[in-house]
């Protein structure tokens, strides 16, 4: 017989301790301590299971070359995009964790999934009821009838009725909602989240049926939770975006399957998500007229080549510290751009308000679109246009050298295929490019002092 054993754990941090504390000794939050229960087995069960594997058998070691590998098999859904993130669709008895903050769509996009692949799925929901979802399903306009809809929080229960409806396609939206019967933490702790987790892994890896979560973080990621189990899914699927926008971009955070340089990118409508196949066209602005303080960055995210438009407004200040404002970018990567540009070339920035703008809401990591940030700045403070045609490939360093960026022949190619005349990029990146296959011209810089005499003298 298995001896039950109690322990009791930090909500917030996941500590233990064998006794209740009032004051974790390793977060110093209050009160967060509770109960929970590990399963241990008698010295006789522990020496029968000690050498017993997976299925009973006792593993041996086995020379690499001699296994053979199975073929996965994938499930390959509708939606383009979410493929791409998932490395080719969704893998049998995988364990898909997405996370997201409140309201960014998560669930909008997993019922979309849904309702559009052709195969049995149980929706499991602990947020909203039976009406809302038929609501919501009617509003995304597809209906299928192989999709079930499962009203309910405790996961033994849940697992039951999976047992016995065996869909291809389990999803529980969200974790946080979830209750193990066996603690009696409430739901949302660490130790639920965590056991919960556990349970609907060994769910998926015993009937091979692959599971979705949800699971809502914060902002600043303060609240535990699904930052815990990151390890103990399969993959981490990570949907973000700005609320005030449209866009919406499904990363890769992990994933045993396949590349984490993936990632999708969808519209917000009013009858769901719509997938963007094509995100350059989207992210320029439709703007005929050239205006000063606009320019447009041949950036790549992930392992597609994407064109932005980055906007800068500089005027004068009018206070006393000069206001630095950035949406989609790194605030203190423009401080470092601003420091370079007046210390290199002498411009005012000091005595400036600047904002900085990327289209669309996206945030962008990629530090090729320094170039572009630099000539927007420039543009607004001396109020000359960028031809429209124009675009932007570099990272900027400290002295304001102009240093060569990654894949910058897709950059290129993207740059042609949309039109553009000229790119701007590193002289470094020129190393073994083969200039000749593209009709777009080329300007390579090394220094930003030449990028001012090209544009703008
Ligand atoms: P939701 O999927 O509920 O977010 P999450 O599960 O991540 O908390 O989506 C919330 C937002 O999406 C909501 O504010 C309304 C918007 N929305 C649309 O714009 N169009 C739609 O078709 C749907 C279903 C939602
Ligand atoms: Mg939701």
């Amino acid at each position: 017989m298995a001896k039950i054993k109690k322990i009791y754990v930090c909500n917030n941090c996941g500590a233990n301790s064998p006794k209740w504390i009032g004051n974790c000794p390793s977060c110093n939050e209050w009160n967060t301590y509770h109960e929970e229960i590990l399963m241990k087995s008698t010295p006789q069960e522990e020496k029968r299971n000690i050498w017993k594997g997976t299925n009973g058998r006792d593993p041996a070691p086995v020379a690499l070359a001699e296994i053979k590998a199975g073929e996965t098999r994938r499930l390959i859904t509708p939606d383009d995009e979410l493929n791409r993130v998932l490395g080719g669709g969704i893998v049998s008895g995988s364990l898909v964790l997405i996370g997201g903050q409140p309201g960014i769509g998560k669930s909008t996009l997993m019922l979309q999934v849904a309702l559009s692949v052709p195969v049995k799925i149980l929706y499991v929901s602990g947020e909203e009821s039976e009406e809302q979802i038929k609501m919501r399903a009617d509003r995304l306009g597809k209906l299928q009838s192989n999709c079930f809809i499962l009203t309910e929080t405790n996961t033994s229960k849940i697992l039951s009725h999976a047992k016995s409806l065996d869909p291809d396609l389990l999803i529980i939206d969200s974790i946080q909602t979830l209750s193990s019967p066996h603690l009696d933490s409430t739901p949302g702790s660490v130790s639920q989240i965590r056991d919960c987790t556990a349970e609907l892994q060994r769910f998926a890896k015993e009937t091979n049926i692959p599971v979705f979560i949800i699971g809502h973080i914060t902002k600043d990621g303060a609240i535990a939770g699904p930052k815990i189990l990151e390890h103990i899914v399969d993959a981490v699927l990570q949907f973000e975006g700005d609320r005030n926008y449209t866009y919406r971009i499904l990363r890769t955070i992990k994933n045993r399957f396949g590349s984490t340089d993936e990632m999708g990118i969808y519209e917000m409508q009013a009858n769901g998500l719509r997938e963007v196949s094509n995100p350059s066209e989207i992210l320029l602005s439709q703007n005929e007229e050239e205006l000063s303080g606009s320019a447009v960055a041949a950036t790549m995210e992930g392992m597609r080549p994407m064109l932005i438009e980055t906007q800068a407004l500089v005027s004068t200040a009018v206070y006393g510290t000069p206001q630095r404002t950035a949406t989609g970018f790194d605030l203190r990567r423009l401080s470092m751009l601003l420091a370079v540009l007046e210390k290199r070339m002498g411009f005012p920035f000091g005595q400036n308000d600047v904002f900085l703008n990327i289209a669309g809401g996206i945030k962008v990591d990629d530090p090729a679109i320094d170039l572009a940030i630099v000539a927007s700045l420039i543009s607004s403070l001396q109020d000359v246009s960028i031809p429209s045609d124009t675009c932007f490939a570099g990272e900027v360093g400290l002295s304001g050298e102009i240093r060569a960026v990654n894949r910058v022949e897709q950059r290129i190619q993207e740059a042609d295929r949309l039109g553009f005349k000229q790119i701007f990029i590193s002289k470094y990146n020129l190393k073994g490019l083969d200039i000749s296959r593209f009709s777009i011209d080329i300007f390579t810089l090394g220094k930003v002092e030449e990028l001012y005499r090209n544009l703008f003298q």
